[in-house]
């Protein structure tokens, strides 16, 4: 019998018990090759006829292949054992990588140096800063047709008014900083194929030069064609699918039909391979929940069998709009029939509900390099803001630009690091200044790449003919000019 393993799937699981472990950015195979002993088991469905002993060998073949031999015993002491090819999964950050651009010659002149300074004015904390934002949300709809329950969907079904964003406010957005954006995220609150303009949008930012990433639950009877999408020159889809039977599948994707997405998965797959395109990358992201995690290695299965580019897997998070206004351990035990359990090697929580590795944390990075903007064109300073009275401003009422200098943004960056007593907006970013959801957790699954996993994914990306071209990093990191 020959089976796959994920060899990344179990170094993640051996590497993330306790927190001051840390995941390596890339597995080194000469270290990694040799016997391994099982301390602990995340249940996998080939171990269920295993009662102890159980072992994997890893050796390094002539043509550059891995041999494994996994090993166990059963309860009556007779040994069960099984060979086949590991291959190493070298997953990229969660939300991708920070600087993509799809050539190496837009991350150079004006937007390589307001980068600099962007990250300058983060690192210094400065309330006032001389860079434009160089990371665009732009919620193309916050309409959708299912009702995740931890989303504003499910959680929130009046609060803002719900609407698809239109061309024109796109336009406006995307207009807003010539030569400064690096990057847009097509979603936040809703699902961006039910806005009918948004591959017009997105080819608006792909003629711009800007690189982009959506996200979408697919679960969509009339999808654009599949080569509607690849043409409109998005760079990265992340698909949502949290299982792999629709009784699973529907207990977070309310409403969502799982064939349907798959189909729709599967044109899109089949149209890059027929036109031999690269873009966009199709990830699926699987969010581990506490009733799914049987379905994760068969998903990784399948994501793998259908030709997806990246799968990626993590503990969700409590209640979306929640993270705010509300405490961790609250968040945390609201959701928690969701959630998995503070002590499961997958969660984002401690026992205590509490988010990991606060320590490591070094505060917001939004103010200083960011924004997010509304489908009815509301202005936050980041994705996770969705009440209308902590917008900092209208796209319909003043230019994008006047309102990243104006005095929302000032006051927020100054209340982020500490001032108190805020009136208006920025009394958000007051309550938030402790709010671990929005902090950096380097080593986790989710949150923000350390410099070396950025490092190491430019890399992945050149290595495959796409990406920044990695001996930037150095220049990105070096100190602003103005
Ligand atoms: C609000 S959704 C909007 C985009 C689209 N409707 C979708 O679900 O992919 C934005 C992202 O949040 C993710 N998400 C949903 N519930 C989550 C949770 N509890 N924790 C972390 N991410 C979550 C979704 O999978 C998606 O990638
Ligand atoms: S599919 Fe996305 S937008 Fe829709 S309810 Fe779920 S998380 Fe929210
Ligand atoms: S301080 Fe919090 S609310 Fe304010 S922009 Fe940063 S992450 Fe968002």
């Amino acid at each position: 019998m020959r089976i796959l393993i994920c060899a990344s799937l179990l170094l993640m699981t051996m590497t993330q018990a306790p927190a001051t472990v840390r995941t390596v950015p890339a597995v080194d195979l000469d270290r990694y090759a040799g016997d391994w002993f099982e301390v602990a088991r995340y249940p996998n469905w080939f171990q269920r006829n295993c009662a102890g002993d159980v072992r994997a060998s890893y050796a390094r073949r002539a043509d550059g292949q891995i041999d494994v031999v996994n090993r166990c015993a059963r309860a009556d002491g007779s040994v069960i054992e099984a060979s086949g090819l590991a291959r190493v999964i070298d997953t990229l950050p969660y939300h991708g990588p920070l600087l993509l651009s799809t050539n190496k010659t837009e991350l150079s002149g004006a937007r390589l140096s307001n980068l600099k300074c962007a990250l300058r004015a983060e690192r210094e904390r400065s309330t006032e800063v001389t860079n434009e934002p160089y990371h665009l949300v732009l919620d193309v709809s916050d309409i959708c047709n299912l009702k995740c329950p931890l989303c504003v969907q499910a959680t929130e079904p009046r609060g803002r008014k719900r609407t698809t964003l239109t061309v024109a406010s796109a336009i406006k957005a995307l207009s807003a900083f010539p030569g400064a954006v690096l990057r847009v995220e097509f979603f936040n609150w809703g699902e961006p194929f039910l806005n009918p303009e948004f591959l017009t949008i997105a080819q608006f930012a792909d003629t711009a030069g800007i690189f982009s990433r959506t996200s979408s639950h697919f679960s969509i009877r009339n999808l654009p064609d599949a080569n509607a999408i690849i043409d409109s020159g998005l760079k990265w889809v992340v698909l949502s699918i949290d299982g792999v039977t629709q009784e699973t599948y529907e207990k977070y994707r309310v409403g969502g039909k799982l064939r349907q997405v798959l189909a729709n998965l599967e044109r899109l797959v089949q149209a890059k391979r027929r036109r031999r395109a690269v873009f966009p990358i199709v990830e699926w992201q699987f969010l581990a929940l506490r009733h799914n995690l049987d379905e994760i290695q068969p998903a990784h299965n399948r994501a793998r069998d259908l030709g997806v580019d990246v799968f990626r897997y993590g503990g969700a998070r409590g209640e979306m709009a929640n993270r705010i206004r509300v405490s961790d351990q609250e968040n945390y035990s609201q959701s928690r029939e969701y959630l998995l359990d503070g002590s499961d090697p997958l969660s984002e929580y401690d026992p205590n509900g509490q988010k990991l590795n606060q320590h490591e944390h070094d505060g917001c990075r939004w103010l200083w390099g960011k924004l997010a903007v509304h489908a009815d064109g509301g202005v936050s300073p980041c994705w996770t803001s969705w009440q209308r009275h902590f917008d900092f401003g209208s796209i319909q009422e003043m230019p994008l630009d006047r309102i990243w200098r104006e005095q929302n943004f000032t006051a927020a960056r100054a209340a982020a690091t500490g001032a108190r007593n805020n009136t208006g907006p920025a009394r958000l970013c007051e309550q938030c200044a402790s709010c671990s959801a929005f902090v950096n957790a380097p080593e986790r699954l989710s949150g923000w790449p350390t410099k070396q996993q950025i490092h190491h994914a430019a890399e992945s990306l050149v290595a495959a003919g796409i990406g920044i071209d990695p001996s930037l990093q150095a220049e990105i990191e070096s100190t602003c000019d103005h």
